[in-house]
């Protein structure tokens, strides 16, 4: 057991940095096990305090400190494992200090690191001070050079900015100058150094610079890297329209690298990612690789405005930069592959991830006011609820009045460090509006249930509309206000044409209703016909919506709301129900089989893309179902998914090989977003027939993995074979591996489809897996193919009644917390959802989280989700 109960840190306990730094010169002499990092920082007291200096510093090895240029007499100072103390700091001077640090022992992957044989850092959220001494907090922004010294070999020297100086040095080595000259938080400071391909372009900005975009990869592999190059240009572009963002050094580096705890870091004018997220070619990147690529890319290139341009004034601001960056790729993504299938995308994972975080015990506000250790804060709520929040911003004050408000920010707030209020105070000086109300979004957890009933006058043409709304408590948080809530309506007729209505005079097709009270009435009129309500357009709003609509309703949607966001989420509340009812002991044979009717008929339309109706034949997910279900089982779940899955492969089977055969694609290979929806519902249709598998489907999945000509197909075959299971599986198995062995990142879906496989023997192939040569619990895209997709994408198997999937999950966690916590504190959440499960595996669960708890030493990521999820 923990004796040391760690203390939390409290939004309200902020105070401005005691000491600020202006200039900082760094020198780093490289050596995998032994780098000295030599500092040299001009130092000013931060108003007229005593207090001593204390810099953070962790895992440094001290090897002096100079004030001035005096060495400090060892009673000058203290250091212990947390911070470096100085008790009579002068109230502006020059501070030198000197640590070493090993790179090559550090597989916190945190600080300065090494990922294949190269040197790279990570120092977002509190990585900078595992590389030197220093207040390692976003509000103390200060100008970089960065001076790095390594043997030849390591070819490439990097840093943020631009290059002043490189040159040869005796014994082997070589060197080179950066200098940044905007001001940054230490969190953005990037050194990367080794042996890499470049991949070079340039791209001429609004206002006529040349900018020099260049792209560093593994050896060999920058023809992979031509999507994301292509990806960053469109992003630069459309930022320069859409916000008047320019792009702001003459340089933007790109550097991919395998070993890496997230998916990419915005450090400035030298962003790293994850190669998973950054390498694609046909034959290894599947078409939701290139999707996620390109909106990565956008990301954190549009970091250079929101986030590092201006920053955070402490971490409880997190969603500042990351909801609002999230807001802006998800727009792009928008803008490149069409409204409609991305909106889509993003509430099914708003709802998988955010909504789930938000029924469990680790709910928190968009904006938290208490964590231990920020980087367990790195979750669904800040990111995409942090989105949601923007958005709905936007739609309440309208497009225009938006973008007034997103300049006045970056204008105001250039090269500082803000918060959340002062962002949204632009939006209240652009719009002339009191935005107090809407402040709550950022500060109240939960998510809010909206119901809307509905009544309709004949005789005076009239809809009543009267919407609620409540937010469950959450912990700590028992008491909940009214949000103002946009929910946006319009309505069809009986026969599914577009109604039109008058609100307050003026007519309309659609409209958005406030809802800011506990409960709001609103009249239309002009209505002409009863009407079937399409409310919630375009998913509006971050809540759940309940109607009285019924499911006759509901097909009307499905078959023609002209909003296709809410024609694909009729079909999901229909299927949802069938499922549901099914898993409590309640088919409804009829109901399945109109809703397959209805599926059918959304397969002919022939003004569809197949982008979007891959999308309609998809069932809701495991967990999606789970989540609206009180005491979940998942296997009974399964069994009521795949029944009707089967079904809607019986009832539509002929209909499915026809556009199976009709899909095949001709011709070259195109990544783009056409291209890539025709595949998509290519797989679909035979990810559906391998419900009711026959051996003529047996056949067309073996056919269709063995005549991929991209990643995609091969994935789309052999997850079809994978359903239908035995030996055709297990051969194109070993077939795969075969082929692939050699390229890390498809090796890492080989073992993230084996960690999905559904049939019996899945756990104990799992457990296998984990003795496999090819595995590495060290290289976190490994451990996550394995661990993280069995335990968050195989419900059915994970939940095993004996709690053997659990006792091996917890195995996994400690293993994993014993040298990278961050990473460990990730697979916490699939054993801390236990409250969501029947008891019988509830228990079993929490008996698990409770062992990782009670283990000693664990880390305090660990901890603190750990005891979050068995608190009361
Ligand atoms: N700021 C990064 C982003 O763009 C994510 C990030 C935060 C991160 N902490 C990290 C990445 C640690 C890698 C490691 O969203
Ligand atoms: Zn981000």
């Amino acid at each position: 057991m923990r004796t040391d109960v760690p203390q939390p840190i409290r939004l309200s306990d902020y105070a401005p940095p005691a000491f600020l730094i202006d200039e900082v010169h760094l020198t780093f002499l490289l050596a995998p096990n032994a780098t000295r990092v030599k500092a040299t920082l001009s130092v000013r007291r931060n108003g007229d305090h005593g207090d001593p200096l204390k810099f953070n510093g962790e895992r440094l090895t001290f090897i002096s400190a100079a004030i001035d240029g005096q060495t400090l007499g060892a009673d000058a100072y203290v250091v212990d494992d947390e911070w470096l103390t100085i008790a009579n700091a002068p109230d502006a001077f020059t501070l030198e200090t000197e640590v070493e640090i090993d790179p090559e022992g550090n597989k916190a992957l945190e600080g300065l690191y090494m990922s294949g044989g190269r040197f790279c850092t990570q120092c977002e959220a509190e990585g900078f001070r595992k590389i030197t001494y220093w207040p390692d907090r976003p509000d103390v922004l200060s100008r970089y050079t960065v001076r790095i010294e390594a043997d030849r070999a390591f070819h490439h020297l990097l840093s943020n900015g631009n290059l002043m100086e490189s040159g040869e040095l005796a014994g082997g080595r070589h060197y080179a100058v950066w200098n940044d000259p905007f001001p940054k938080p230490c969190y953005l400071f990037a050194l990367v150094a080794g042996e890499l391909d470049v991949l070079e372009d340039s791209l001429v900005t609004m206002s006529g610079r040349t900018v020099a975009l260049k792209i560093y990869v593994d050896p060999g592999m920058a023809d992979r890297a031509a999507y994301a190059m292509d990806s960053l240009k469109r992003a630069m572009k459309w930022d320069e329209e859409v916000f008047s963002a320019e792009y702001d050094l003459d340089l933007f580096m790109i550097v991919a690298v395998r070993d890496f705890n997230f998916g990419a870091m915005e450090n400035k004018g030298l962003n790293i990612f994850n190669s998973s997220l950054l390498l694609a070619d046909p034959a290894t990147a599947t078409d939701a690789d290139y999707e996620r690529i390109e909106s990565v890319v956008a990301h954190e290139y549009f970091h250079n405005w929101t986030g590092d341009r201006i920053t955070c004034r402490d971490w409880f601001q997190l969603c500042l930069k990351e909801g609002l960056t999230v807001f802006r790729d998800q727009s792009f993504s928008a803008d490149m592959r069409g409204e409609a299938v991305q909106r889509i995308k993003d509430v099914k994972a708003l709802r998988a991830r955010q909504f789930a975080e938000d029924q469990g015990p680790l709910a928190h506000p968009v904006r938290p006011s208490s964590y231990l250790k920020i980087d367990n804060f790195y979750t669904a709520t800040i990111y995409e609820k942090g989105a949601e929040v923007i958005r709905m911003l936007k739609t309440l004050l309208g497009a225009e009045t938006f973008r007034a408000g997103m300049e006045l920010y970056f204008e105001r707030w250039d090269g500082h460090a803000t918060t959340v209020e002062e962002f949204i105070r632009c939006f209240a000086d652009a719009s002339a509006q009191d935005l107090s109300a809407f402040f709550a979004w950022y500060e109240q957890a939960g998510t809010p249930t909206v119901t809307l009933d509905s009544h309709y006058n004949g005789t005076a043409k009239t809809l009543t509309l009267d919407l609620t709304q409540s937010t469950p408590a959450t912990p700590g948080q028992p008491n909940k206000k009214p949000l103002p809530v946009p929910v946006t309506v319009g309505l069809l007729d009986q026969d599914g044409r577009t109604l039109a209505f008058a609100r307050d005079g003026q007519a309309a097709d659609e409209t958005v209703v406030v809802l800011d009270q506990a409960k709001t009435r609103v009249t239309l009129t002009g209505v002409d016909r009863p009407p079937v309500i399409s409310a919630l357009r375009r998913f509006s709003a971050p809540v759940m919506l309940k109607t009285d609509a019924e499911p006759k309703d509901l097909y009307v949607l499905l078959a023609g709301d002209p909003d296709l966001f809410n024609r694909w989420e009729a079909g999901q509340t229909l299927a949802r129900a069938l499922i549901l009812s099914r898993a409590a002991g309640h088919p409804d044979d009829v109901g399945e089989e109109r809703y397959a009717e209805a599926i059918g008929r959304g397969l002919d339309d022939q003004a569809a893309e197949p982008a979007f109706k891959a999308l309609m034949l998809a069932a809701p997910s495991e967990g999606d179902l789970a989540l609206a279900t009180p005491a979940a089982d998942p296997k009974a779940i399964r069994a009521a998914r795949e029944a009707l899955r089967q079904r809607l492969a019986l009832h539509l089977g002929d209909n499915l090989k026809r556009l199976h055969l009709g899909l095949q694609e001709l011709g070259d290979f195109s990544a783009d977003a056409q291209a890539a929806g025709r595949r998509a519902l290519r797989n679909a249709c035979l990810d559906l027939l391998a419900a009711n598998p026959s051996s003529e489907v047996a056949e067309l999945a073996l056919g269709h993995y063995r005549a991929a000509g991209n990643m995609t197909d091969s994935m789309g075959g052999l997850s079809a074979l994978m359903q239908i299971g035995g030996q055709p599986f297990e051969d194109a198995l070993d077939d795969f591996y075969a082929r692939w062995k050699d390229e890390p990142l498809v090796v890492d879906k080989w073992f993230a489809i084996q960690a999905r496989d559904p049939s019996e023997g899945a756990l104990g192939r799992v457990l296998g897996l984990t003795a496999h040569p090819a595995f590495d619990l060290k290289i976190p895209n490994r451990m996550r193919a394995l661990i993280s997709t069995f335990a968050n994408f195989n419900p059915a198997r994970f939940h095993d009644e004996t709690g053997a999937g659990y006792r091996f999950l917890a195995d996994q966690i400690l293993a994993v917390d014993g040298f990278n916590p961050m990473t460990a504190a990730r697979l916490v959440d699939a054993l801390g959802s236990w409250r969501r499960y029947r008891p019988a595996l509830g228990d079993l669960m929490r008996a698990e989280l409770q062992r990782v708890h009670d283990t000693p030493g664990i880390s305090k990521n660990v901890f603190e989700l750990a005891s979050r999820a068995l608190a009361n």
